[in-house]
């Protein structure tokens, strides 16, 4: 029973205000892909590592990765795609038939804690065939109409206003983080369901349970970790510094 886990790092922009790719960036010196991958290796719940690295950037991601002594598994690098599905498809070719379970996480994630990762993996291998982090969330959400289409018996919307549609029961919605893992057999099932989707942003998944879902099969979640925030902005980015400051690492 041997556990692959992809890590995605082929996003090319930075909304960081840096001229790097967001995962080479670094915090308090690591790249963020390190900071990441540390975390997944030091789990022990993952035996191999694929990194999807920006095209032209795969041997600057396998220098990082390669010589770094924390990374104590096998790792490749393999170069991602235009979205992060085909990213992830990507680095799922290369998962080998003794690798039952397979982990995907975000190298924008960088502190992802062991004991979670722990937590999705070992669900998994518990018989809970995709299992994701969720944390609840504290603002409201509302769902929007789609813009771009004329809403029959209803005026058209001027820029900058948008008409809701729904309020879900907060009680009731989650944030996903990643790490998710799953069942290699049915990720893999779920990505060649999905694959017309992965060429643009505009339909790709954001997310690999979603693939799981579309294909009608459960996806269960267990609870999530703050340390395991999304850095997109500046300011994601200075109050992650803080937390891994406090976190001690
Ligand atoms: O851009 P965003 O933060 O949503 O990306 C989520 C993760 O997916 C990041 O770790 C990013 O590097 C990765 N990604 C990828 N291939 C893409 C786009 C994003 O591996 N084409």
């Amino acid at each position: 029973m041997t556990t692959l886990a992809i890590l995605t790092a082929a996003g090319s922009g930075s909304r960081l205000g840096f001229d790097l790719p967001k995962a080479l960036v670094p915090l308090r010196g690591l790249p963020l892909v390190l900071h990441a991958a540390r975390r997944l290796t030091a789990s022990g719940a993952v035996d191999a590592l694929v990194v999807t690295a920006p095209n032209g950037l795969v041997s600057v991601m396998s220098d990082v990765l390669e010589h770094d002594p924390h990374v104590s598994v096998p790792v490749v690098v393999v170069a991602g795609g235009p979205t992060r599905q085909s990213s992830v498809a990507a680095g799922l070719s290369r998962a080998r038939a003794d690798m039952d379970t397979v982990v995907v996480h975000d190298a924008a994630r960088p502190l992802a804690p062991a004991a979670m990762i722990r937590r999705v993996v070992e669900t998994v291998k518990a018989g809970h065939q995709a299992v994701i982090p969720g944390v609840p969330v504290v603002d409201t959400i509302k769902v929007v109409a789609p813009r771009g289409q004329v809403e029959a018996g209803r005026p058209a919307l001027p820029e900058g206003v948008d008409r809701v549609a729904a309020t879900p029961a907060r009680t009731l919605l989650r944030a996903v983080q990643t790490p998710q893992a799953f069942d290699r057999a049915l990720l893999v099932r779920a990505h060649a369901a999905g694959a017309a989707r992965a060429r643009t942003e505009a339909t790709a998944a954001t997310d690999d349970a979603s693939l799981v879902e579309a294909l009608g099969e459960d996806v269960f979640m267990v609870e999530g970790d703050e340390l395991a925030m999304k850095v997109t902005t500046a300011r994601d980015f200075y109050y992650i510094e803080k937390l891994l400051i406090e976190d001690g690492r």
